[in-house]
């Protein structure tokens, strides 16, 4: 079965920005795309009815819900952020159509067939050109579980006849890896420990979801996750976290506009690295317990960063903060540790009179006094946010095309910046 063409992804659209104004107002956070898109696929390993809330309403999703539709499930829409699903008659083991492939979370239907069929033939994942982006730590996890495991002709194929816990150390922390073999172990007979397991928030919701269908998930959010396997999941009713980089993406648009923004419902102990950043290069930052209010300073300070895993400064948020400190009154430097390919925005927003040298890993920041709006095109999604900070804080009028990929991830985003005071429309492609 195709998807529904309604999905299809064309890099066709683009943003008309008059930037340098100071943007003031509140905005109200998404749920987290990377927490949703592994608690869709954990969704078809029940037979019973799960229903889901907060989910952010942007293409990744709406993919993940038309996958799980081809798999056999039945996918109720209850409103645009509530789905409820129940995978009772989701018997196929196969997802090939081409545009899945364009997008990374889809690797997760792996390790939650796998778990419930004991075999899965998936696309290759697609997902931001950020890197070569592996998936060797997958495959070692399922090959330890017991199963088969391979890539063949642009697919994963997995087949098992049974899966027993195993001890299985991630030599690179990987949030993916740590998903997909979670997912593929709660159903397995034993108990299986992750080593080095990545501890993203999004990483801790997806066990908490999982165990609010009656997995035994302890640790989740620490080096080492242990899975107690059961013999079946049942149904549960679910609300997913809010997305920690779409608030950091908000709390740098208030630094870089040098306004005063209240981020909403967000999680604080989520966001600490980000705050503490904002700190350093000069912002107020007030706390609440379910917002974080900014208020960005007339001198951006340089800083240095280094992007970590969680609970380090996210690579997520690198190239947000990057376009920032080419505005500063000094020399930064950040280092990106988690991907090769993260810096194929910096030639855009050299156009727009940034001045930035790239040293290997690390880029060199010397700010300038102030940008020039400029006609540039969005590399990836984050990147692409990243520009569209950079616009909203130049002189003049930019042009930013391909923002398809920035609203992958960012949920009703040219609304909530025009709530924010922000000149900006969409040009349909
Ligand atoms: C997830 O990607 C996120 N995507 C990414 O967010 C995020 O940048 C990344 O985690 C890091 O936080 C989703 O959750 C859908 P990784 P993922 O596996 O899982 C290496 C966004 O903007 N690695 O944690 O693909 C890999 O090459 C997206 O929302 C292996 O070597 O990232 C990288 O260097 C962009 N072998 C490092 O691990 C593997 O088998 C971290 O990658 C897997 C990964």
């Amino acid at each position: 079965m195709k998807l529904y063409r309604f999905v299809i992804f064309e890099y066709m659209s683009k943003y008309i920005i008059n930037g340098g104004k100071k943007l003031v107002g509140e905005v109200k956070i998404s749920g987290a795309k990377n927490a949703a898109v592994g608690i869709l696929a954990a969704s078809i390993m029940t037979d019973e009815d799960v229903l889901i809330e907060n989910i952010p309403d942007v293409w990744d999703i709406n993919v993940m819900l038309e996958a799980i539709k081809v798999l056999g499930a039945e996918v109720t829409r209850i409103d645009r952020n509530t789905v409820k699903i129940n995978s009772k008659n989701a018997n196929l083991t196969e997802l090939s159509d081409k545009d899945l492939g364009k997008m990374r979370a889809t690797y997760y239907f792996v390790g939650a067939l796998l778990a419930r069929h004991h075999k899965s033939k998936v696309i290759f994942p697609g997902g931001c050109n950020i890197g070569l982006r592996p998936i060797n730590l997958h495959l070692k996890g399922f090959l330890a579980l017991g199963a088969n495991a391979y890539e063949e002709d642009g697919y994963i194929i997995t087949e098992a006849n049974n899966l027993i816990g195993a001890n299985i150390y991630l030599d690179t922390v990987s949030v993916g890896a740590t998903v997909n073999i979670m997912l593929a172990a709660v159903l397995s007979q034993g108990v299986t420990f992750i080593e080095n397991a990545a501890k993203e928030p999004h990483v801790v919701d997806i066990a908490n979801f999982l165990n609010s269908m009656g997995a035994n998930i302890k640790g989740a959010g620490t080096d080492t996750i242990r899975i107690k396997g059961v013999k079946k999941l049942h149904g549960t009713k679910y609300s997913v976290i809010p997305d920690q980089i779409e608030a950091g993406t908000y709390m740098v648009l208030a630094t870089i506009t040098k306004g005063d923004i209240t981020i909403k419902n967000i999680i604080p102990k989520h966001i600490e690295s980000i705050s503490a950043k904002l700190i350093d290069v000069g912002n107020q930052v007030i706390a609440y317990d379910e917002a974080i209010r900014v208020i960005g300073s007339e001198i951006i300070l340089p800083t240095s960063i280094k992007t970590m895993p969680y609970p380090g400064f996210p690579t997520d948020m690198q190239p947000q903060f990057t376009c920032t400190l080419t505005l500063a009154n000094g020399r930064s430097k950040i280092e990106e540790s988690i991907f090769e390919n993260r810096f194929k925005y910096v030639e855009e927003v050299k156009k727009m009179g940034a001045t930035i040298t790239i040293d290997n890993t690390t880029l060199i920041v010397d700010g300038v006094k102030e940008l020039e709006g400029r006609k540039i095109v969005a590399p990836d999604l984050r990147a692409g946010a990243a520009l569209v900070l950079a616009c909203l804080a130049a002189k003049g009028q930019s042009e930013i095309d391909k923002i398809e990929y920035v609203e992958r991830g960012y949920e009703d985003f040219v609304n909530k910046l025009i709530d924010l005071g922000a000149d900006i429309k969409k040009i349909e492609g």
